[in-house]
């Protein structure tokens, strides 16, 4: 495995391996901070493509004033660790300044699609994201992309962003990876206490509880959204920063849930983190578990 610090040197890297030795790439982007649900996209990686990459970036544009970019958990000694067990073939960890020279000043903007949830409690951050996706899919310009569905509308995000941009990748999207808890995994969750951890169980028990109604007959989702609010604050460590139940492809709002998959996000805050998590209803069903474009 090699360290690839230079913009340059991946690209070049890369391009012979697609050209000169005709082999499938995959990426795996990541910020680092490495777990089971980054492993589980690198194993996906692992088992499609020739060669694997995995990006590690903090991305500084996709974090907003007074959110979490200069504490955000970094150790690439760890990281490039696990990735070894896992037979990865380059980590690319770029510097800020690799990825944003002076005189860095083209954003990526995908309309629509980057304003309501995520992006209208954290404005700019799916800028920052299609921004640095877009340099790392023409750096490496991999076959194949892997992304968690954990972050299901920078997910949507993405693909459109692929597809609008005409990029030659195919985007794989794999499920949400939890704790027995049921917490959904993320590197976030490294902010909790022993005690959050525990109360972050309810954000899962909240979607599992709209799903369930849902189940029962529920279809009006104003109703789906109270059983969301009133689980998520029956925890006191817990508190809600927004749920929606839209269009699981466009981000729509929906008033009834009908036939369609339909997306249930929210995010709440346990303590002072800042945690997301989401369920699909009428989800139509893969063959391998994987959702491509
Ligand atoms: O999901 C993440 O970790 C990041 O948003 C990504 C896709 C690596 C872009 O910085």
């Amino acid at each position: 495995m090699e360290i690839i610090n230079r913009r340059q040197r991946m690209s070049s890297v890369a391009r012979k391996i697609r050209r000169e030795q005709d082999k499938t790439v995959g990426l795996v982007p990541t910020m680092g901070a490495l777990h089971d649900g980054h492993l589980s996209l690198v194993r996906e990686a692992r088992r499609m493509c020739d060669v694997v990459v995995v990006s590690v970036f903090v991305n500084p544009t996709q974090f907003g004033p007074g959110e979490d970019f200069e504490h955000y958990p970094r150790d690439l000694t760890k990281d490039t660790a696990l990735l070894t067990d896992y037979n990865v073939d380059y980590i690319f960890a770029p510097t800020v300044e690799e990825i944003y020279p002076k005189g860095f000043s083209t954003y990526v903007n995908v309309e629509g699609l980057s304003e309501q949830l995520e992006g209208a409690s954290r404005p700019g951050h799916f800028r920052g994201v299609a921004t640095v996706v877009t340099v790392l899919l023409n750096t490496i310009r991999p076959d194949f992309a892997f992304f968690g569905q954990k972050d299901a509308q920078q997910a949507l995000v993405i693909r459109r962003l692929v597809k609008d941009l005409a990029f030659d990748t195919e985007i794989v999207i794999l499920p949400i990876v939890r704790e027995d808890s049921g917490l959904a995994i993320s590197s976030r969750n490294l902010y909790l206490t022993p005690d959050e951890q525990n109360s972050a169980a309810v954000i899962h028990k909240a979607l599992v509880q709209a799903k369930s109604a849902y189940k029962e007959g529920e279809r009006n989702a104003n109703r789906i959204m109270e059983i969301i609010r009133n689980t998520v604050e029956s925890e006191p460590r817990a508190r809600l920063d927004y749920v929606a139940v839209t269009d699981a492809e466009t981000l729509e709002r929906v008033d009834r849930v009908d036939d369609r998959p339909t997306l249930i996000a929210l995010a709440a805050y346990v303590g002072k983190t800042r945690l997301i998590d989401n369920t699909i209803l009428n989800k139509v069903k893969k063959k391998d578990g994987a959702a491509t474009q």
